[in-house]
C-alpha cells in the first residue's frame, strides 16, 4: 500500500521514493510500472536477508522474474574494494547485462557498495534501493551517492549514480534492533535541524525513541524524507545547498573512524558530530545557546549519547577533520545551524574555534 509518493528529479535522474507498509510484496509489479525488465540481482547482508530476502525473491520468482541474492558480511567493512570485488564476479560470472538491475536490500552499507557496483560493472546498470532501516530510508537511499571506503577515510571511492525507484517498506522497521533505530533518528534530527522546524517539533512529540505506528510512521518518514529530496533537487552533485546535509558529519566521520569502524554505528557517531557543530554554531554566535540545549534534549530522549567517548584525542579528531573531503584548499566547509529549522554553509570557521569545542568536549 503506497501511502507516500514523492519525485526526485535530478540531471542524473527522476525516480519515484515510495514510503508504506508492505511495499515490497508488490515489488514486481513497481519494477515493470518501471520498464525495469532484465535479470533482478539483489544485494544484502545476513541479518536482512534472513528477515526479508526470501520473502523478496519468492515474490519476485512468483511474479516470473529471474532473480539471485548475494550477501556480504554486515557492516561498514564490507564498503570494500575487496568485497566490491566478489560482487563483480558474481554479476559477471553470472551474465550480468545492461537492461539488468542490481536491488540493494537493506541499510547504508548495502545501498552504498551495491549502488557503486550498479554504477561501474558494464559501465552502468539499473539500480533499485530498498531501504530497510531508518537511516536509509530517510538518507543515504536517495540522491544517487555510492561509494566504498579506502584506508584513507570513508566514502573515498565512489560515483554518483541515481536509482531508478525507491521503495521504503515500513514493516521492517518493525525488526530493527533498539540500538540501530535510535542511530536511524540521527538523520532525522539532522533534517530537522537543517531545513524543517516543524519535523524537529513533531520528533519532540514522539513516544521516547518509538517508531510511531501507521499512517503516522509513513507520513513522519515522508516529511523527513521531503528534506532529502528538496536539498537533491537544487543540487545534485553536492557543490551548495546538498553539503547541508553535511551537518554533523565532519566530526561524526572523524569520531566514527577514529574509534575504528564498527565501534559505534553511523547514526551514533553523527548524533555526536551534531552536538559538537552545533557548539561550533553557538560560540560562533550563529545559533542560539537554547536551539543547542533543544537538539541535546531530542538527542538523548531519542536515545542518542552526546559525549566523545573516553579516550578520544582533540588532536587525533581534528587531524581527521582536515583529510575530509569537504576541504577546500585546506578550509573546512562546515554545515552549521542559525536556529532550528535552518542552516547555512561556513567555510571561514577560525580553527582555534573548533579547537576549543573539540578541545573540551575530549578533555584533552
Ligand atoms: N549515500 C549517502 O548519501 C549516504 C548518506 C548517509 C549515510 N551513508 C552511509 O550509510 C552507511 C551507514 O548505514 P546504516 O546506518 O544504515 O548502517 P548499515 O547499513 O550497516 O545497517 C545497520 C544494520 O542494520 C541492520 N538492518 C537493516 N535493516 C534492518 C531491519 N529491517 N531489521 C533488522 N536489522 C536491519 C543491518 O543488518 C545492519 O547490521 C555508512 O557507510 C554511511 O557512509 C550514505
Amino acid at each position: 500500500m503506497i501511502r507516500e509518493q514523492l519525485r526526485v528529479t535530478t540531471p542524473g535522474g527522476a525516480y519515484d521514493v515510495l514510503i508504506g507498509p508492505a511495499l515490497l510484496d508488490e515489488l514486481a509489479e513497481l519494477l515493470a510500472a518501471r520498464g525495469i525488465q532484465g535479470r533482478l540481482w539483489l544485494v544484502s547482508d545476513p541479518q536482512v536477508a534472513r528477515l526479508y530476502g526470501a520473502g523478496v525473491l519468492a515474490a519476485l520468482q512468483r511474479a516470473g522474474r529471474s532473480a539471485a541474492l548475494y550477501q556480504v558480511p554486515m557492516g561498514e567493512h564490507s564498503k570494500d574494494p575487496a568485497v566490491a570485488a566478489q560482487l563483480y564476479d558474481w554479476l559477471l560470472d553470472g551474465g550480468i547485462e545492461r537492461r539488468d538491475a542490481i536491488l540493494a536490500l537493506g541499510g547504508g552499507v548495502i545501498g552504498d557498495l551495491a549502488g557503486f557496483v550498479a554504477a561501474t560493472v558494464l559501465r552502468g546498470v539499473a539500480l533499485v534501493q530498498l531501504p530497510t532501516n531508518l537511516q536509509a530510508m530517510v538518507d543515504s537511499a536517495i540522491g544517487g551517492k555510492t561509494g566504498i571506503n579506502h584506508r584513507r577515510g570513508k566514502n573515498l571511492i565512489g560515483a554518483f549514480h541515481q536509482p531508478r525507484l525507491v521503495l521504503a517498506d515500513t514493516v521492517t522497521l518493525a525488526t530493527l534492533p533498539a540500538r540501530e533505530r535510535n542511530a536511524g533518528w540521527a538523520e532525522v534530527v539532522k533534517h530537522g535541524v537543517i531545513r524543517d522546524a516543524g519535523l524537529f517539533a513533531w520528533l519532540e512529540r514522539l513516544d521516547g525513541a518509538m517508531v510511531p505506528d501507521e499512517p503516522a510512521r509513513s507520513a513522519l518518514l515522508r516529511r523527513a524524507v521531503a528534506v532529502k529530496v528538496d536539498v537533491v533537487n537544487i543540487d545534485e552533485r553536492e557543490t551548495g545547498e546538498r553539503m547541508l546535509l553535511n551537518y554533523g558529519h565532519t566530526l561524526g566521520h572523524a569520531i566514527e573512524a577514529e574509534a575504528g569502524y564498527g565501534a559505534l554505528l553511523h547514526g551514533e557517531a553523527v548524533a555526536i558530530g551534531m552536538h559538537l557543530e552545533a557548539q561550533i554554531a553557538e560560540r560562533l554566535g550563529i545559533c542560539a545557546a537554547s536551539d543547542v540545549a533543544r537538539q541535546h534534549a531530542l538527542l538523548h530522549r531519542l536515545g542518542l549519547a552526546t559525549g566523545v567517548p573516553a579516550g578520544m584525542r582533540a588532536a587525533a579528531l581534528l587531524d581527521r577533520t582536515l583529510r575530509d573531503k569537504k576541504v577546500q584548499a585546506g578550509r573546512i566547509r562546515w554545515a552549521l545551524p542559525h536556529a532550528i529549522g535552518s542552516a547555512a554553509i561556513h567555510a571561514d570557521v577560525p580553527e582555534s574555534l573548533v579547537q576549543a569545542v573539540v578541545t573540551a568536549a575530549c578533555g584533552s
